[in-house]
């Protein structure tokens, strides 16, 4: 096995001064990858030097992922004090009471005393059951509102009181929903997780965050070619097969998925890269260490943006919505 020197990662500063690794392993398994799988991956890849996880409830493997860390722990491969262990509360968590009641499951699940960060999943409490159809609708399903977002985000903030986690954040956002948000957080998010690789860059949302001196963290960072068939288009575009990633990828002797990762850890994001193949993991996070990009392939790259969203969120819409497109506030204000 070959190993990465976790000093060598890049690391990003959060507004509390706490750090994290700029390069995470994404543990999604995509409907189709087992949870014993992704758990097993999980194991090689703090052994290869990964020390930043994504979790989230709704993956389904948080206590599979728990037996990993526990066993990591025990054999002294790593400490707990030198991760940074991620989790997300699910939709149909959200509210007065539940938030509590979902960390804590959370935390039994990865055996764990704290998280560093525990997100909001998604902006509203719109639960679709997992490896449902594009086609699947709740008749619960409500459009996103302040008073609503806000019940979620003050237990959010408790839990910070409560020391279950350093730090808390939020998913899926736009910026009219942040900055309805932002005025009324005690406690500011320290990190926004959202969609981006090089055909979906998100410039305003990720200018926004960082000039809120909130981190981006950038999810289906290689264009998730594995991704549920929920979330697969006719109209998507592949990010690792256009000409110039195939291009950029072959002058540095590696793979289009590693050159979107560099880019991202360039351009200041923190990318969560999901592998179940030790090869491609390791390569993963070894690729930040070493032969970075040319400011020519930078900007090649950022010409390559296409505002190509793949995972826009059909599953959540409520009755009355157009269409996805009413998910994301295109026209600058919120969708009610
Ligand atoms: N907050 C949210 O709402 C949200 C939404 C979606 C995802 N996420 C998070 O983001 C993570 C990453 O997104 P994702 O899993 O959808 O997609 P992704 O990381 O963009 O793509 C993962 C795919 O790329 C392949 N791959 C990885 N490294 C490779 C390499 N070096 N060479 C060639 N192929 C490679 C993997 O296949 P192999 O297994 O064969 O290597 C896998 O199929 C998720 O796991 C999850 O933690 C969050």
């Amino acid at each position: 096995m070959e190993k990465v020197n976790p000093e060598l990662v890049p690391q990003k500063t959060l507004y509390t001064g706490a750090k994290m690794p700029a390069v995470g392993l994404g543990t999604f398994g995509s409907d189709h990858a087992e949870a014993d799988e992704v758990a097993a991956a999980v194991a090689g890849a703090i052994r290869v030097g990964y020390r930043h996880l994504d979790c989230a409830a709704c993956y389904g493997n948080e206590d599979k992922i728990g037996e990993v860390l526990q066993q990591a722990f025990a054999e002294g491969v790593v400490k707990r004090e030198d991760m940074f262990i991620v989790s997300k509360v699910w939709n149909d968590m959200h509210g007065d009471g539940d938030v509590l009641l979902a960390c804590a499951k959370s935390l039994r699940d990865l055996k764990l005393d704290y998280l560093d960060m525990y997100y909001v999943h998604w902006p509203f409490p719109n639960y679709h059951a997992p490896h449902c159809d594009v086609t699947s609708r709740n008749p619960d399903s409500v459009p996103f509102t302040v008073e609503r977002f806000m019940k979620t985000w003050r237990q959010m903030e408790r839990l910070v009181d409560m020391g279950l986690t350093k730090h808390i954040g939020m998913s899926n956002m736009t910026i009219p929903k942040l900055e309805a948000v932002l005025p009324l957080c005690r406690i500011k998010p320290a990190a926004i997780e959202m969609e981006l690789h090089p055909c979906f860059q998100q410039p305003e949302l990720f200018e926004y965050c960082r000039n809120h001196g909130i981190e981006v963290i950038g999810f289906c960072p290689i264009g998730s070619p594995d991704r549920p068939e929920r979330d697969k288009m006719p109209e998507d575009i592949a990010d690792i097969a256009l000409p110039e990633m195939k291009e950029i990828a072959a002058a540095h002797g590696v793979h289009p998925a590693v050159i979107c990762i560099k880019w991202a850890v360039q351009r200041g994001q923190v990318p969560i890269p999901f592998s179940l193949k030790e090869k491609n993991y390791t390569m993963n996070l070894k690729c930040v260490t070493e032969d970075p990009l040319t400011e020519e392939e930078m900007k090649t790259i950022e010409g390559l943006d296409k505002n190509n969203r793949l995972v826009k969120g059909h599953v959540f819409l409520w009755e009355g919505a157009k269409d996805w497109h009413d998910l994301w506030d295109e026209d600058g204000v919120i969708v009610k």
